[in-house]
């Protein structure tokens, strides 16, 4: 038997490459993905081999560009947020996770994948409902579903047991559960599981305070294509390095900050602290360039339709015909969202102060204050209030007779 586990190097997907080794009699096949968390990845060989992985069992990708390309600016065309708030970012890393899981287990020949989320929250349904729409037949092993290991004094026991390295930091419990990828960082747990009490300093890790930030404001001009952002200040980059630079920016001006109360897909809520510099500039912007491009008609459509596809991405749903269906529609109505936005950073703040496009449907000669040398017949206006009028006075009218 042969399972492919999404593996951190971290202690916790350390011991449960061992309890698959021990408790299921597996060969164990470790996959630890470069998302931008910003964390070495050379550690997380050393460690697999140390726990008895053979080298050709040990699967390391960067997966940046093909996270924001396909991933991430997909989702940013639709200006996802979940429950008004949330951009998603642990949310969308998921399905590409599960994809290079199944597609390495389809290579190895295993026929099981593994993941470290809990029984408790969102990230097991987003893994393991990828999993299976990738590949019906694939089996999933969720240790913290099944083991006995319930505190973490006998995580400790396990690990020490088995050889398992603990750094000296993570002996007594983390102050709360990080997730971080290029797009976000998300902490949740421990210390901010109290909603009533504001979470302490500490535990903003890639944002500077907005208080302290710099007291001159900085401009910065992203240019969009169909949708997608593809240079900044001019410079043509790519997806990755994109995110890269405007998360330089956003941290240095403390932007993309948030304290949440939101709704698991599996009832509870839960209260996290999220950081998006950069993604919170690139909403900004998009909504910019979208406000001169977009028809109200496609543009109206397209933002009723969004809390429904944020929702399918938050539950897990990313790799389904409906969100298909959604981003198929999202989609086409980039055809013409292409443009610069100037959006200026300062102190926690990303505003759209400027924006410019060959496809701008903005027409000054209608809209001026200023004579508009019959540009808009002002006349037309008065039948088109009338006739909007009508029901409403026939409603006023029966109002008035009946009380
Ligand atoms: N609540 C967020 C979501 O469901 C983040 C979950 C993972 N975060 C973490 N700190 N373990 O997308
Ligand atoms: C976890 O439970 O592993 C993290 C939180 C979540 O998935 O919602």
């Amino acid at each position: 038997k042969k399972v492919v586990l999404a593996y951190s190097g971290g202690l916790d997907t350390s011991i449960i490459l061992k309890w698959l080794q021990v408790e299921y009699g597996c060969e164990v096949v470790t996959f630890t993905a470069d998302l931008g968390q910003g964390e070495e990845l050379d550690p997380a060989r050393q460690k697999a081999e140390m726990l008895g992985i053979r080298p050709e069992n040990i699967f390391i990708d960067d997966l940046r560009e093909e996270f924001v390309r396909d991933f991430v600016f997909p989702m940013f065309r639709a200006n996802a947020l979940y429950e008004g708030l949330y951009l998603l970012g642990t949310s969308i890393a998921r399905p590409l996770i599960s994809k290079r899981l199944v597609e390495i287990a389809e290579e190895v020949g295993a026929d099981a994948v593994s993941h470290g989320a809990t029984g408790k929250g969102n990230d097991q349904v987003r893994f393991e409902l990828s999993a299976y729409a990738l590949n019906p037949g694939i089996r999933v092993i969720a240790p913290w579903r099944e083991w006995s290991l319930s505190s973490r004094t006998k995580l400790l026991e396990f690990a020490e047991e088995h050889q398992i390295p603990i750094a000296k930091d993570k002996r007594g419990e983390a102050p709360f559960s990080v997730d971080a990828n290029l797009l976000h960082t998300s902490s949740e747990g421990k210390v901010l599981e109290n909603p009533g009490e504001e979470a302490p300093d500490y535990v903003y890790q890639r944002t500077d305070d907005p208080e302290t930030a710099p007291d001159t404001p900085q401009m910065v001009e992203i240019t969009f294509e169909k949708g997608d952002a593809v240079a900044i200040d001019g410079e043509a980059m790519s997806p990755a390095a994109l995110l890269t630079r405007l998360n330089e920016l956003g941290k240095v001006h403390g932007i993309g900050r948030l304290d949440l109360v939101e709704n698991r897909f599996v009832g509870m809520k839960s209260r996290g602290v999220y950081e998006t510099p950069g993604g919170t500039i690139l909403l900004e912007a998009h909504r910019g360039i979208e406000q001169i491009t977009l028809d109200s008609g496609s543009g109206h459509l397209k933002d009723s339709l969004m809390p429904r596809y944020a929702e399918l991405i938050y539950n897990g749903f990313w790799f389904s015909p409906e969100r298909e269906m959604l981003q198929a529609a999202i989609d086409k109505s980039q055809e013409h969202v292409t443009g610069t936005v100037r959006v200026k950073l300062y102190k926690g703040l990303a505003r759209t102060v400027a924006r410019w496009s060959e496809h701008s449907l903005y027409s000054e000669a209608h809209v001026t204050f200023e004579d508009d040398l019959g540009a808009y017949d002002q006349s037309d206006a008065q039948g088109f209030i009338q006739l909007n009028a009508l029901r409403l006075k026939l409603l006023a009218a029966r109002k008035r007779r009946m009380g």
